[in-house]
This record gives structure tokens, C-alpha cells and sequence, in this order.
């Protein structure tokens, strides 16, 4: 197997590191923009330098986008594009529980504790963080990020760029429109539209996204 190269400094990248050391896997070294983190250690593991120095660790490293903002995390393997097609790993911790119908895409995080029934396809560079729970033939997309504890009912699709809030709770179902978020604790019985942020319980309108 291949080492990895883990983009992005933050902690939860520190977290994916010790989720790479569950699963086996040597992590070279990490890449993140900010200059004043390069030469020093995060999670036992150095920093390298900016994340356009990708191409360096190409010929022998295999990449995984530590970012827990989907926004962000999108807009870094945008960049990483312009300059080739870098080659994603995924991670899931040996106690996730899945079936063998649930289809997983590359960059994909999936952290201990989590749970997938059956029928289920992940798009790419979605992050499942700890204890999470995904029901049978959910349809989640692209770059969707999933916080602790949340749960996942059945039949429910999380459209590209969503974000779930930690503890999270989604009725059978429901659509989560692109680039729109659950607030953590939120109890979802409606579905949400496009970049729109709901929460509470019953989940009520909170906020418009605007960028
Ligand atoms: C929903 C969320 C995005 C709103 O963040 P924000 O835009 O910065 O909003 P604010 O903190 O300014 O709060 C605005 C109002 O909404 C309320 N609010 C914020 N989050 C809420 C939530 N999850 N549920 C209910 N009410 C919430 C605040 O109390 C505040 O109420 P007030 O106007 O009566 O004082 C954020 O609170 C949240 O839930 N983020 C997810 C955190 C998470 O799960 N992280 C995972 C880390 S692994």
C-alpha cells in the first residue's frame, strides 16, 4: 500500500491521522497553506509544506482531503485539479459496520463507531465522522459532510455539499438540497432547499448561505 499524504492542517486532519494509523496505513506528511505550520509536527506526523507542492508526492503517495467544510474541501481538490489528477485514498476505521451493497467512492472518511445498512452509494470525498448511522438506500453525493452521532433514516438524499450538524436526526425520506445544512441536534421532517441552513427540533429555517 501506498503512504499517504493528508491535505489540509487542521484537527480534524489530526484526527484522520490517527484514523490512517487504525487502518494501517504510514502517513508521509501533511500539506496546508499556511506557512507558519510547515516543518512542524501535527499528530506525530510534519507538515511539508502548501498543498500545490502536491505533485512532489505523487509518483509514490496517494492523497486524502482532511477538511471537515465541504465548501472548502471542494475547493481544494479543485485546485489540486488544475495542476493533475492526483490519485484519492479512502479511510473507513475497521469497526465500521457495512454491508456489501453500499457503494463508496474515492476520498471518502469514515470514522469508528459508523454505520451503513444497505443500498447506500457515497459520492466522493464525503467525510462519515464518528458514530454516524446511514440508513438503507440513502443516496448521498458529492463532498457531503456528516458530523458525529447524526442519524441517518432510510431513503433520505444528502445532494452535494451538504453538511449534517453533530447529532442530527433525519426522518425517512427527506432531501437535503445542495449546499444546505442541518444544524447539530436538529430533528429534520421536512426537506431542506438549496443553501438554506435548518435546526432545531421540529428543524426550522435558520439562515440563507450566502458566499
Ligand atoms: C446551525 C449553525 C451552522 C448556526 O451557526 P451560526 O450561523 O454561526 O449561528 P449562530 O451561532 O450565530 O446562532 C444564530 C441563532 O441560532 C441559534 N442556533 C445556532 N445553532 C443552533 C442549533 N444547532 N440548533 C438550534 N438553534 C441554534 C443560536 O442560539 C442563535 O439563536 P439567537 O439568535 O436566539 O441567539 C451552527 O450552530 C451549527 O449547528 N453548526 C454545526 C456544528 C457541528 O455539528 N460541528 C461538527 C464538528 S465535527
Amino acid at each position: 500500500m501506498k503512504d499517504i499524504i493528508v491535505v489540509g492542517g487542521g484537527g480534524f486532519a489530526k484526527e484522520v491521522i490517527w484514523l490512517a494509523d487504525d487502518c494501517n496505513r504510514k502517513v508521509r506528511g501533511v500539506l496546508d497553506d499556511n506557512v507558519a505550520t510547515h516543518g512542524l509536527e501535527l499528530q506525530g506526523t510534519k507538515v511539508l509544506g502548501k498543498i500545490d507542492s502536491w505533485k512532489k508526492y505523487a509518483s509514490d503517495c496517494e492523497f486524502i482531503i482532511a477538511i471537515g467544510n465541504p465548501r472548502v474541501r471542494k475547493l481544494v481538490t479543485d485546485k489540486m485539479k488544475l495542476l493533475g489528477k492526483p490519485k484519492y485514498t479512502s479511510l473507513i476505521h475497521p469497526s465500521v459496520h457495512l454491508s456489501n451493497t453500499v457503494k463508496i467512492s474515492e476520498g471518502a472518511i469514515i470514522c469508528a463507531g459508523a454505520i451503513l445498512t444497505t443500498d447506500i452509494e457515497l459520492g466522493e470525498h464525503c467525510i462519515l465522522n464518528l458514530n454516524v448511522t446511514v440508513g438503507h438506500e440513502c443516496d448521498i453525493k458529492d463532498f457531503v459532510t456528516i458530523a458525529p452521532m447524526a442519524a441517518i433514516s432510510g431513503n433520505v438524499t444528502l445532494n452535494t455539499l451538504v453538511e449534517v450538524g453533530t447529532g442530527a436526526v433525519i426522518r425517512q425520506g427527506l432531501t437535503l438540497e445542495t449546499g444546505s445544512m442541518l444544524g447539530m441536534g436538529g430533528v429534520l421532517t421536512k426537506n431542506i432547499p438549496e443553501r438554506f441552513i435548518f435546526a432545531g427540533n421540529p428543524a426550522k429555517k435558520l439562515k440563507e448561505i450566502v458566499e
